[in-house]
């Protein structure tokens, strides 16, 4: 590239094949910033599941958009998120992670609120004077908050489009999940948390790339192989189906793998478990019809959800959200997802499953992380400016599980809200490239 010159952060030949990013996407602290600005201050975002929610005055605490955040279930049912400062001194009122309350008393000087975020009480409120309106120091809600088949998302903005808008055909993957269980799905207590040195985008570039299986995780195939199970390549055997959702939303879905519920895939499934299992499957049949059926117990899906949610199902299925910590680090919160009604034995059987793969000393997370670290390391390299993103682009054939077209999905739509094309009606400058 020429000194001096400037290049538009994503490269697309759609004649040649050819999708490229440029590598200052993951390092340019300007490019974060308008991350930031335009899709981490304005887009929804994935706060919490109503599992986590179930009684009035249930609560949880989340670190969301670099915002502190509480969501409660009201006294009216209504699931309401605010913003966790106190509206004296700005205190957290809400120190804990999660719990159940009736009222929520500031550490700070004891004013107290209730579960619809309303001041109710305020020690010595006289001394602030005749004109003192306890109504007007009510906490502050986040300005949106919507519910999807159980899946709680907020927005800071208090415009733009509502959550079945941003959703739209991905509302229909959160439906299906939310028909695996007789009662809803649950998510399980406790999350896995940890901390990447890469930028966000490298997680979520990972999390929907399935080539990377037979090299990366090389261990957990040859553990898979001595328990008697194995990874199916996905180019070669099973029915792969990639379904882009708009919006930068995508589901790819293995099918035929009737390996799901009864967990061969893994291998380690105790057969007593297997009797249960298969009732399951016939519950879910009788209530839901065989193709729906098929999709939930027989067909390893991952869903993307613009900008930063996936779920991940295999054996069993993880919530994954992570948020950039500076340009090169982000912050991971997983949950592990299933059923309501599956009994206890199941359920220690799905998150032993979780645990071993997802889980931060899986066999999956710790490789991914390894890699992940050694990309973001490597891009001191400001001369190897660009990254492929064209698999599967000319192929001719129906798009595939490993392909890049989830990843593809994902950076269209970052470009649209971030960069938009150099030509468009926007006076955007395209990003400068960097060290060329
Ligand atoms: S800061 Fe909360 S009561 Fe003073
Ligand atoms: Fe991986």
């Amino acid at each position: 590239m020429v000194k001096g010159s400037t290049v538009h952060p994503i490269r697309r030949d759609d004649e040649r094949g050819i999708f490229a990013v440029h590598r200052s996407v993951y390092t340019d602290p300007e490019i974060q910033a308008r991350e930031q600005e335009r899709i981490f201050d304005r887009c929804w975002l994935y706060a919490a599941h109503v599992s986590e929610l179930k009684a009035p005055g249930d609560f949880i605490a989340r670190k969301i958009a670099n915002r502190r955040i509480f969501l409660v279930r009201g006294k009216d049912g209504a699931v309401r998120a605010f913003f966790n400062a106190c509206t004296h001194k700005g205190a957290m009122i809400c120190r804990e992670n999660k719990g159940s309350a009736k009222l929520f008393s500031c550490p700070y000087h004891a004013w107290t609120f209730d579960t619809s975020g309303t001041l109710m009480g305020v020690p010595d409120s006289e001394s602030f004077g005749p004109n003192f309106e306890r109504e007007e120091f009510n906490l502050n809600p986040v300005p949106r908050c919507d519910i999807s088949h159980g899946f709680i998302f907020v927005s800071f903005a208090s415009d733009g489009e509502s959550l079945p808008e941003h959703l739209g055909p991905a509302a229909e993957c959160l439906s299906l999940l939310e028909d695996n269980g007789s009662e809803g799905m649950q998510v399980a207590d406790g999350s896995f948390k940890y901390s990447i040195a890469a930028n966000w985008k490298l997680l979520l570039e990972n999390s929907n790339d399935a080539y990377h299986v037979p090299a990366t995780h090389r261990r957990y195939l040859d553990y898979l192989k001595e328990q008697g199970g194995g990874w199916a390549n996905p180019g070669e055997g099973p029915r792969t189906t990639v379904t882009p959702l708009g919006k930068g939303h995508c589901v790819f879905r293995l099918h035929d793998q009737t390996s799901k519920m009864t967990g061969n895939w893994g291998g380690s499934m105790p057969e007593s478990l297997r009797p249960g299992m298969e009732a399951r499957r016939a519950a879910l049949e009788a209530r839901h019809g065989k193709e729906r059926a098929d999709l939930m117990c027989d067909t390893f899906a991952i869903l993307q959800i613009f900008p930063n949610l996936l779920i991940l199902e295999s054996v069993s299925t993880i919530i994954r959200q992570f948020f950039p910590n500076g340009v090169g680090s982000l912050d991971v919160n997983s949950w592990a997802l299933m059923p309501s009604d599956l009994d206890e034995d199941d359920r220690a059987y799905a998150l032993r499953s979780v645990a071993a793969f997802w889980g931060p000393g899986g066999f999956g997370s710790a490789d991914d992380v390894d890699i992940l670290e050694s990309c973001q390391m490597a891009f001191t390299n400001r001369e190897a400016e660009w990254s492929l993103v064209s698999r599967g682009m000319l192929a001719d054939r129906p798009p595939r599980f490993d392909d890049d077209l989830a990843a593809r999905e994902f950076w269209k739509r970052w470009g649209e809200i971030v960069a938009p094309e150099p030509d468009s009606k926007s006076n955007l400058v395209p990003f400068a490239a960097r060290g060329a």
